[in-house]
């Protein structure tokens, strides 16, 4: 039986650990041909070669920080040359920090916003000059929750998100023509490494939203890399401009 992704070329940034980490490992089990970037090594090597075998496929460890645009441009032309297309991009990377208004300075919200919204636009400024070549593809941005909930400490954070999902919607309507669809994903509170550094800055304040959970837990990485694979998919060709809470049904 044919896979859902079988041999689309994606691009999935972040993927070190976490939600990225899931969706590439996701894709790859879809039969996607994974190109993994992150601006940290950290074993990923060894992780691509055990995946390509496990998955019978082809994934890729790519070094690349996404706010390098002369980097990023060089890794996309690489791949479109090799691949002779590019059918996905999930822009996963991105940067939290944790501070309440009073305490959050002014280059930590500048880093938010350059890598969870200025890198984001500009490598779908990239990838849609190359997909729209093929009149096809998918971008799949990941958002939160938050940037709609609002959530006290993540003032700079939530707002980054905010962008996300405007720019998903605009892009969505813009590259239509072209054959792109483009989506974001909402995640809830997903229990990743990241998890226990958020529970530690806001512990109660996150007990609270726990209990708001109607499926009564948190979400995990693999909850969000399903909704990734599915929009990833011609399943969803008839889907874009749309924001997908994987939120267990949060209250807000
Ligand atoms: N974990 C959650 O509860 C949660 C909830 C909602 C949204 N999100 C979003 O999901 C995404 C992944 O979250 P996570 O919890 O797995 O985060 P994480 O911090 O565990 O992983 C993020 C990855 O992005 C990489 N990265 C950061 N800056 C980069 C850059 N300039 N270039 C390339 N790679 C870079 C990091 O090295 C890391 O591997 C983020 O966009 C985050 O905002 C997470």
């Amino acid at each position: 039986m044919m896979r859902l992704l079988e041999n689309k070329v994606c691009i999935i940034t972040g993927t070190a650990q976490g939600i990225g980490k899931a969706i590439a490992e996701r894709f790859a089990e879809d039969g996607a041909i994974v190109y993994a970037c992150d601006r940290i090594d950290c074993g990923m090597d060894a992780w691509a070669k055990a995946c390509t075998i496990k998955f019978q496929t082809r994934v890729q460890p790519v070094c690349l920080d996404v706010t390098d645009s002369v980097a990023v441009k060089d890794v996309f032309m690489t791949i479109y040359r090799t691949e002779g297309k590019i059918d996905v991009l999930v822009n996963n990377a991105g940067v939290v920090i944790n501070r309440k208004i009073g305490m959050i300075l002014r280059q930590e919200t500048e880093l938010m916003f350059k890598v969870n919204v200025i890198a984001v636009l500009e490598l779908i400024q990239l990838v849609a000059r190359l997909m729209g070549r093929n009149r096809s593809g998918a971008i799949i941005n990941i958002a939160s929750i938050t940037a709609v909930a609002g959530s006290s400490g993540q003032v700079a954070y939530s707002a980054s998100k905010g962008a996300v999902i405007s720019l998903t919607k605009s892009a969505s309507k813009e590259l239509a023509s072209l054959g792109i669809r483009v989506n974001a994903v909402a995640p809830g509170i997903i229990k990743t490494e990241r998890f226990v550094e958020l529970y530690e800055a806001n512990g109660e304040q996150i007990d609270t939203r726990i209990r708001k959970i109607a499926l009564g837990r948190l979400g995990t990485p693999e909850d969000v890399a399903d909704a990734c694979s599915f929009l990833a998919s011609d399943r969803a060709s008839y889907i874009s401009g749309q924001i997908l809470g994987v939120d267990g049904c949060a209250s807000v």
